[in-house]
C-alpha cells in the first residue's frame, strides 16, 4: 500500500467480456490472459492484461510485492451477477411438489410472513449475503418481503461488505394473505422512504418491487409507476409470464390489456432498468414491446425446471433485442450457484432451436447480467474504471472436475466443463472493490 492509494496487483488466469459473443461466439467479445494481471487502485480497475505487460507498464507496483495477491493457476472472472433472487425464500428452497401458484400459497407466503419479526429478517439477510459471497456472487437484484424493515436488514448486511446490490420491498395489496398485504398508499409511502434511506447510499440501489400483476391492484401498479418516474435512476423488478395458470389469471384480471406484458406497459412499468423474472411464454409482440422499452428478462432455469414452469428461449429473446441476465430465483430456484445456473441454462437451451454456447453463458453470468440490470457502467467486466468485484475459481475443485479438466484440450472445453460440473466448491475467493470478502481455500 502507498500512502495515498490502496493498490492491489492480482495474478491469475483472467477472463472477461467486452460485449455479447452472440450465437457465433465471436472471439473479439472477450479477453483471456493465461498469466494475467488485474491492477486495482482504490477499489477500481486501473488495468487488466498479461502479467509481464502490466508489470512493465507499472514497475512501482510490480516491485511492491506487499500489494500482490497470487491466484496463479486459478480462473479470475468478474463477480457473478444474479439478476433475480428472493432472500426471504432461502428457508423454502427445494420444497416438494407444487407449481407456481400453489407453491406461493403453501411455502412462499408463510416463509415471508415470518419476516414480520425484524430479528428473523436480520439473521436471514446476514446468512444470505454470506452465502451469496461463498457462491461467488457479488451483485444481485433481490426481493425482500412486504415489510419495509426486511429491506433495511438486507441493505445493512450488504453494506458491511460494500457490495453493489439492488433490493426492494414487495408491493402486494391483493390476492395474498392478510398478514402480507399492504395498500397502494402505504406501499408508495414505504417505498419512497426506503428510496430516500438507501438509494445510491454507497453502492446500494433501490429497485421498486411490485411482486407481479395478480397481487397488485391497478392503484398500486400506478403507485409503482409514480415511484419509477419520479426517481430517475431507480430500478424496477417484477415477474412476467412464468406459468400458464398465472397467465390465464392475468388475462381474467386485466381483460382490457392485450397481453401480460401490456399490463405493465399500460401502467407505465416498462423502461430502462426494469427487469422481469421468467418471461417464458411471451409472444413475439410481447418480446417486441419489451425490446422497444429497453426492459430486460431474468432467465431463471433451475426455478423454471423445479416449478415445471417451462423452457425459456434465451437465444430467441436476445435475438428480439431484449436484454437477458441469468438468475437463481431462490427459493423457486434450487441453488445460489451461478455455475449450476449456467449448467441449467445450457440444458434448457438444448430443448430450443438455438442452444447457448459456453462463451455466451459466461457472458450472461457477468457482463450480460450487469447490462440487464442497467449496472454495466459500474460492474460486469474489467475495463478501466470499473469496480473491482471478482471471483476466483478452481478448475480442479472436485476429483471429477479435475479429471475432466485434465482431458480438455482447449480453453472453451475447460470453461464448459467448469460450468457443467462445477458449483460453489469451485469458489476460492470472492473480492468486492478489490478486497477479499472470503478466502475459502
Ligand atoms: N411470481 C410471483 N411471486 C413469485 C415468487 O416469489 N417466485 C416465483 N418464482 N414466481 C413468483
Ligand atoms: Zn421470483
Amino acid at each position: 500500500m502507498t500512502e495515498q492509494h490502496s493498490e492491489v496487483l492480482v495474478r491469475a488466469s483472467i477472463l472477461h467480456f467486452l460485449r455479447d459473443p452472440g450465437t457465433d461466439a465471436s472471439p473479439s467479445a472477450w479477453e483471456y490472459f493465461e498469466d494475467g494481471a488485474l491492477y486495482i487502485v482504490d477499489g477500481c480497475v486501473r488495468a487488466c492484461g498479461p502479467w509481464q505487460a502490466i508489470c512493465a507498464t507499472y514497475p512501482h507496483v510490480a516491485q511492491h510485492t506487499a500489494c500482490h495477491v497470487d491466484y496463479s493457476g486459478k480462473l479470475l472472472i468478474p463477480g457473478f451477477v444474479d439478476c433475480h433472487v428472493h432472500y426471504p425464500q432461502t428457508a423454502v428452497m427445494g420444497a416438494y411438489g407444487k407449481q407456481l401458484l400453489d407453491w406461493l400459497t403453501h411455502y412462499t407466503f408463510p416463509a415471508e410472513a415470518a419476516f414480520a419479526d425484524p430479528a428473523t429478517a436480520h439473521a436471514s439477510a446476514e446468512h444470505f449475503i454470506q452465502r451469496l459471497l461463498a457462491h461467488g456472487t457479488t451483485t444481485a437484484s433481490v426481493y425482500a418481503t412486504v415489510h419495509a424493515h426486511s429491506v433495511d436488514a438486507f441493505f445493512e448486511a450488504a453494506s458491511h461488505y460494500d457490495l453493489r446490490m439492488l433490493c426492494g420491498k414487495i408491493m402486494m395489496d391483493r390476492h395474498c394473505p392478510e398478514n402480507l398485504r399492504d395498500t397502494a398508499e402505504s406501499s408508495e409511502r414505504d417505498s419512497a422512504a426506503l428510496i430516500e434511506r438507501w438509494h445510491n447510499k454507497g453502492r446500494l440501489r433501490y429497485s421498486i418491487t411490485p411482486r407481479f400483476a395478480p397481487t397488485s391492484t391497478e392503484a398500486q401498479l400506478d403507485a409503482a409507476a409514480r415511484l419509477y418516474t419520479s426517481h430517475p435512476d431507480v430500478h424496477l423488478q417484477s415477474h412476467l409470464s412464468e406459468n400458464h395458470g398465472e397467465i390465464q389469471w392475468v388475462r381474467e384480471l386485466f381483460p382490457n390489456c392485450a397481453h401480460y406484458t401490456d399490463v405493465y406497459r399500460h401502467h407505465g412499468l416498462l423502461g430502462p432498468r426494469a427487469i422481469y423474472g421468467h418471461g417464458i411464454h411471451l409472444s413475439d409482440a410481447e418480446l417486441d414491446m419489451l425490446a422497444a422499452h429497453g426492459s430486460a428478462i431474468a432467465f431463471c432455469p433451475t426455478s423454471n425446471r423445479f416449478l415445471g414452469s417451462g423452457h425459456f428461449d434465451a437465444s430467441k429473446t436476445l435475438a428480439a433485442g431484449v436484454k437477458v441476465g441469468l438468475a437463481t430465483d431462490v427459493g423457486g430456484g434450487t441453488s445460489l450457484s451461478m455455475l449450476r445456473t449456467m449448467n441449467a441454462a445450457y440444458e434448457v437451451s438444448m430443448t430450443t432451436a438455438t442452444p447457448l454456447n459456453p462463451w455466451r453463458l459466461w457472458y450472461l453470468a457477468s457482463l450480460g447480467g450487469a447490462a440487464a440490470l442497467g449496472l454495466d457502467q459500474f460492474i460486469g467486466n474489467f475495463e478501466a474504471g470499473h469496480e473491482a468485484d471478482f471471483t476466483v475459481l478452481d478448475f480442479e475443485a472436485t476429483p471429477d472436475l479435475a479429471w475432466r479438466i485434465h482431458h480438455c484440450k482447449t480453453l472453451e472445453e475447460r470453461l464448459f466443463a467448469l460450468m457443467t460440473l462445477g458449483d460453489e466448491r469451485c469458489v476460492v475467493a470472492t473480492h468486492a472493490l478489490g478486497k477479499a470478502t472470503t478466502r475459502l481455500k
